[in-house]
């Protein structure tokens, strides 16, 4: 038996404004897409925008339904959309935001475990890092380098489907 421990390195600027030019359009994109989201039942709005290697950025935002889990999260609605209408080009980086109606969101939101799993299949596809910005409607932004940095121990389609 061993004992192992993992880091996680990630990055925190105390606003938008510290991005570089391309990350804070990105991130004002997801805030841009977040105007989209159908959430009548959390009044939690979320954006999503996902810069490809060809330089398109393609959104995304939650879309809520009344049979609850139905409704499909902005992070998986915008790689789902970039991966069918781009098939084969590589992500580089997704920005999130999110904001409520009824609370404010000054802190930035991670992704579900369920789109981290669905975003690192594209990573693992690719063999490209995904870099992750977060944050809330307004403050802090995070951001992380990779998939992994969010789903340390992931399941892929290696373990179970190819031979070694
Ligand atoms: N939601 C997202 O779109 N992304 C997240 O990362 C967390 C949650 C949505 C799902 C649902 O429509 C609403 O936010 C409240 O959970």
């Amino acid at each position: 038996m061993k004992k192992l421990s993992l880091t996680i390195d990630y990055l925190e600027y105390d606003s938008m404004d510290e991005l570089t030019a391309e990350d804070k359009s990105l991130m004002l994109q997801a805030h841009e897409a977040g105007k989209s989201a159908y959430a009548p039942y959390s009044n939690f709005s979320v954006g999503a925008a996902v810069l490809l290697e060809n330089g398109v950025v393609v959104k995304g935002s939650n879309q809520e339904n009344a049979a609850y889990p139905t409704g499909l999260c902005a992070e998986r609605v915008a790689v789902f959309s970039a991966g069918s209408q781009y098939p084969g080009v590589a992500f580089k980086t997704i920005a999130v935001t999110a904001k409520s109606s009824k609370i404010a969101v000054d802190n930035p939101v991670g992704p579900c475990g369920s789109c981290r799993q669905a975003i690192s299949e594209y990573e693992v596809l690719y063999n490209k890092p995904i870099r992750f910005l977060l944050m809330g409607e307004t403050g802090k932004v995070l951001e992380l380098k990779n998939v992994e940095s969010l789903l340390p121990l992931r399941f892929e389609g290696k373990d179970a489907f190819h031979s070694h």
